[in-house]
């Protein structure tokens, strides 16, 4: 833990992810009473400190119609603004002077990576980054080359230990729940293992398509978007070998990513909705991939000969943040199995839900009623949503550790370095994505890879 934020700056707030993510998180930690501390917002567009209030009103009635009216109070009274270019210095000058006497404050760079350098620039000749802790948010970069480059840059500005790289995805509590489900029961390690799972399936699926980001989708595209980081964050927690100490989960991470073999194209489908190309901000004649699948391979002697699929898309037919863990089917031929069609039953799953319908399905094989001895599916669905409560949202988690100077929830740079490595050979390839049907399951070649094509989700 670092010392307590006493300002937390954001810039980009005029934008969408602070609409969508950060305006709310603060909110809600407001509605928590965790707030406590003036909020600087910074935007190129000249907004006044009313505008902002309004705007933070109406982001959080769109995810809470039931606006808390103290927690808003309080939220609104500790909003101000501060405009101009982020090139230009003035901008960081009366940044400085509105810091006055805050010692610990936090930056949010909620900004295109554009404009990364200039603000980190910008920070440094204010002689801001010498006190404050920085929050960016991926993408890092656009491949190895210029994550590196941008390291370096906040390298150049920021100690090590103060600069935080987001992925939303470590601060879900489904997600970090995969640790718990792993390491905490005892039903599980014994058959982590290639002797019993035959194949581990990870969809993030949309039913939307770019929702208004189109100019910054089609310079990203699926690949760079979700699969280069919440995909292989999810693949990595699978993954890896049991950690001793909770000190040791980010090294555990590092270790199942470095031996995750870089992905091919040879083992990959890109598909494009119909339709993308019609959207504002998308170039014409686009190649940019909406839709991934892909197999991954994990060298380790637990692992080794276990598929990995890996899929990601938008407009698709669901909206699923899901692993599949695929057990073998069990030797004997005792029970014939009644939907497998073919001798022996169906191997069991595990079906893991880690969106907003969090929960798990177990698919398990019972007696068929009747005189013979067959076994058939049966779905055995557990809602945690009914069992936890709601829990909090990512971003207010990740915002308070940011705050509190809590970076275990961070990426750790070299993970980010493995992401590149893994997802390398799918980045910008000359063949265009396959088309594909909204509210599909995207392009039907990737049942080549091992998806399941229809998947039945089985929420309770
Ligand atoms: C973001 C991507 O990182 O994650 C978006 O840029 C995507 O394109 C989003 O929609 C998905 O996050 P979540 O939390 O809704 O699963």
């Amino acid at each position: 833990m670092g010392t307590r934020a006493d300002t937390v700056v954001i810039f980009g707030i005029t934008g969408d992810l602070a609409f969508k993510k950060l305006l709310p998180a603060l909110y809600h930690l407001a509605l928590r009473g965790g707030l406590g501390v003036p909020v600087v917002g910074v935007a190129r567009s000249r907004w006044e400190d009313g505008r902002l209030v309004a705007t933070a009103r109406k982001a959080v009635e769109e995810v809470r119609p039931d606006v808390d009216e103290p927690a808003f109070e309080e939220l609104a009274g500790r909003l101000s603004m501060v405009s101009g270019d982020y090139a230009d210095e003035g901008l960081y000058r009366r940044l400085a002077e509105r810091l006055e006497g805050a010692e610990h404050p936090v930056f949010y760079l909620a900004v295109p990576p554009a404009v990364f350098g200039d603000a980190v620039d910008g920070l440094r000749a204010a002689g801001l980054a010498d006190r404050g802790r920085v929050v960016v948010e991926k993408p890092f970069g656009y491949d190895a080359s210029s994550s590196r480059a941008l390291d370096d840059k906040l390298r150049s500005a920021f100690p090590a230990e103060r600069i935080l790289r987001m992925d939303h995805y470590l601060g879900k509590e489904p997600v970090e729940g995969l640790l718990a489900l792993r390491f905490a029961n005892a039903f599980f390690e014994p058959m982590w293992n290639r002797e019993h799972i035959a194949k581990v399936e990870i969809t993030l699926a949309e039913k939307f398509g770019t929702q208004g980001r189109a100019g910054f989708y089609d310079a990203a595209g699926a690949v760079r978007d979700v699969l280069q980081n919440h995909a292989l964050q999810i693949a990595a927690l699978i993954a890896m070998e049991p950690p001793a100490t909770a000190e040791q989960v980010q090294e555990a991470r590092v270790d199942a990513l470095r031996h995750m073999r870089p992905l091919s194209l040879d083992t990959t489908v890109r598909g494009q909705y119909l339709g993308y190309q019609d959207e504002p901000g998308v170039a014409p004649g686009s190649t940019t991939e909406t839709y991934v699948a892909t197999r991954l391979s994990v060298d380790t002697a637990r692992w080794r000969g276990v598929p990995f699929v890996l899929r990601a898309g938008k407009n698709l037919r669901e909206n699923a943040t899901d692993v599949v863990i695929g057990l073998r089917r069990p030797t004997g031929a005792l029970f014939a199995g009644a939907d497998s069609g073919s001798g022996s039953p169906e191997g069991n799953q595990l079906h893991l839900r880690l969106g907003r319908d969090d929960g798990l399905t177990f698919s398990l094989q019972v007696k068929s009623p009747g005189p013979d001895a067959v076994s058939r599916t049966v779905r055995v669905p557990l809602d945690l949503e009914t069992v936890l409560g709601p829990r909090q949202e990512a971003y207010e988690r990740l915002l308070d550790d940011a705050m509190r100077g809590r970076s275990d929830r961070f990426v750790d740079p070299r993970v980010i370095e493995e992401q590149w490595r893994i997802v390398g050979p799918l980045l910008d390839p000359e063949q265009a994505p396959l088309p594909y049907e909204p509210g599909g399951w995207g392009p039907a070649e990737a049942e080549r890879l091992g998806v399941d094509a229809h998947p039945e989700r089985s929420a309770p």
